[in-house]
C-alpha cells in the first residue's frame, strides 16, 4: 500500500467536495470495510477524515485509530441494543438502518444516559433504466436498488423520524444514503441525487418542517483505472472513469441546485463515504510466476501460474473485476504472449483471463495493480493458504503493517475435543507458531 498515494486520494476528495459544496463543511468518511488496515487508517486520521463503520468491529477500529466520534457513522443492520449502548456512549452518530432500530436507540439514549445524535439511511427510488454495472445480465439502476438490503423502506421514513424528533434523548441528525458502484455515468449520478433530496423533501412536509443539518451520500465512485465488472468483457482496456472533481462537480451541482429549488438550506454538512476510489489505486498485490505451462491441443492454451490466488483478489470472482497486470520492473515492455494468470489453489483460479504480457519467466514479479481495496478485506483461506502480508511504502521506505498468517493461524481456531484427539500431532501446522 502507498501512503502517499492514499494521502493523494483522501486530499483530493477533500478539495474538490469542498470546491462543490461552499456554503457547509465536507467531511470525507472513508469506508473502512474497503481496507481496514489499522496503519492506513492512522494515515486517514491524520488527514482529518471521518470515518464510515458498519457493525461492532470497524467501529472498534475506528475508535482506537482515534477518529473523533463526531467524524463516524456508525452503520449496520440489525444492531442490537448493547452495541447501540455503546455507540451512543462514544458519541459517535448513528445511522439508523430499520423502523427496528428507532426504539431500541430511543432505549440505548435513556440507558447511556446521553443525547444519541441518529441519522436516518433512506432508500429512495431511483426511477433509472440504465443498466447497473452489479450484475453481468441487463438489471436497471432501479431494480439493482431495490434488491439491496440496507435502509429505511420509504412508506416507514415519516413515522420513524416522528416518533424520533417527539423522543427525549435524541437528536435527528440528517439522512443518509448509499447507491454503490452502480455506474460510472455522471448523468446517472445526477439523477440518483435528484431521488435522494426528493426523499429529503417528503420528510421535511412530513414533519411539518424538519431539516437536516447533515446529507451523506454514501460511496461507490470508480477507481481512476476501473476494473470493476470486467471480467465478462476480456479483452476491453480499462475504461476511463470519472475523476474524482467530475464526481465532486456533478454531484455538488445538482444536490445545490435541487435542495435550492425546494427551499432547503446548502449551509449544512456533505459527508461523502468513498471506500474503492481511497484505497483501491493506492495498493498493488504482488506474486511471483512459479511455472509457464503450454499446451497446443485439443486447445492452444498458455497458463502463467503464480503462487498466489484469487481467494487473496477475490472480486475477480465477486464483482467479475479484470485486474491490470504488468511485470514488475518491466511494465513498459511490449506484449510477446496472450497467457491466463492463475493462482495456486485447485479452483478454476483465474485471476486474469487472456492477460497480455511482454515474455514472462518463472521467478519474475507480477504485479496486480488497483487493488488496494476490498481484496484484503474480502480474502479467504480456501485449500489453507496463509493470507500475505500487507507492507505501507512511501518514499525509499517500507514497513510491514500487517504480518503474513501462517500455517498455524489458518487453523488457530480449531479445536479438537478430546475424544476425537486420538493421535493428533500439531507440530505439522504449527499452532502457537
Ligand atoms: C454505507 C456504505 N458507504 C460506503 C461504501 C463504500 O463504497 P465504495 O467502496 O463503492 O465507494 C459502502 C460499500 O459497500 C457502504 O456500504
Amino acid at each position: 500500500m502507498s501512503e502517499d498515494q492514499l494521502r493523494r486520494n483522501v486530499r483530493a476528495f477533500q478539495a474538490e467536495f469542498r470546491r462543490g459544496w461552499p456554503d457547509g463543511p465536507v467531511v470525507i468518511m472513508p469506508s473502512i470495510k474497503a481496507n481496514y488496515g489499522l496503519a492506513l487508517r492512522r494515515i486517514l486520521t491524520e488527514e482529518g477524515a471521518g470515518c464510515d463503520t458498519f457493525g461492532t468491529g470497524e467501529l472498534q477500529a475506528a475508535l482506537s485509530t482515534g477518529v473523533p466520534p463526531d467524524l463516524i457513522s456508525f452503520n449496520g443492520s440489525s444492531k442490537t441494543e448493547q452495541i447501540l449502548v455503546r455507540a451512543v456512549a462514544a458519541g459517535v452518530r448513528i445511522t439508523l438502518d430499520s423502523v427496528r432500530e428507532v426504539e431500541l436507540v430511543i432505549a440505548a439514549a435513556e440507558s447511556a444516559g446521553r443525547t444519541a445524535r441518529v441519522r436516518l439511511r433512506v432508500r429512495p427510488d431511483f426511477d433509472i433504466d440504465a443498466r447497473s454495472d452489479f450484475f453481468s445480465g441487463p438489471v436497471s439502476v432501479r431494480t439493482a436498488s431495490q434488491m439491496y438490503k440496507p435502509g429505511i423502506p420509504t412508506e416507514s421514513l415519516a413515522g420513524a423520524a416522528r416518533r424520533l424528533l417527539a423522543a427525549t434523548g435524541i437528536e435527528l441528525t440528517g439522512v443518509m444514503m448509499h447507491a454503490g458502484r452502480q455506474t460510472t455515468n455522471l448523468r446517472v449520478w445526477s439523477r440518483i441525487m435528484q431521488r435522494f433530496v426528493e426523499v429529503i423533501g417528503s420528510l421535511r412536509d412530513a414533519t411539518g418542517g424538519w431539516q437536516p443539518s447533515e446529507i451523506d451520500i454514501g460511496g461507490g465512485f470508480a477507481v481512476p483505472r476501473d476494473p470493476f465488472g470486467r471480467s465478462d468483457r476480456r479483452r476491453l482496456s480499462a475504461p476511463h472513469a470519472p475523476s474524482i472533481a467530475q464526481y465532486a462537480q456533478a454531484i455538488t451541482r445538482t444536490l445545490r441546485e435541487e435542495l435550492t429549488r425546494i427551499g432547503i438550506s446548502t449551509a449544512i454538512r456533505l459527508e461523502v463515504e468513498p471506500g474503492r476510489s481511497i484505497y483501491g489505486n493506492a495498493g498493488i498485490h504482488l506474486a511471483s510466476v512459479t511455472n509457464i505451462k503450454r499446451q497446443t491441443a485439443p486447445v492452444d492454451y498458455t497458463w502463467v501460474e503464480t503462487d498466489t490466488s484469487d481467494s487473496f483478489l477475490p472480486d475477480v470472482n465477486l464483482e467479475r473485476n479484470r485486474w491490470t497486470v504488468c511485470v514488475a520492473g518491466r511494465a513498459s515492455d511490449r506484449p510477446a504472449m496472450v497467457a491466463d494468470v492463475v493462482g495456486i489453489s485447485c479452483n478454476f483460479d483465474v485471476i486474469v483471463p487472456a492477460a497480455n504480457l511482454p515474455e514472462v519467466r518463472v521467478g519474475d514479479t507480477l504485479a496486480f495493480i488497483d487493488t488496494g481495496a476490498y481484496q484484503d478485506a474480502n480474502a479467504t483461506n480456501f485449500n489453507a493458504l496463509p493470507r500475505p502480508a500487507t507492507v505501507l511504502v512511501t518514499g525509499d521506505q517500507s514497513e510491514i503493517v500487517k504480518r503474513a498468517e501462517t500455517i498455524g493461524d489458518v487453523f488457530a481456531r480449531d479445536v479438537i475435543p478430546r475424544r476425537l484427539a486420538g493421535a493428533v500431532n500439531d507440530t505439522h501446522i504449527g499452532f502457537g507458531e
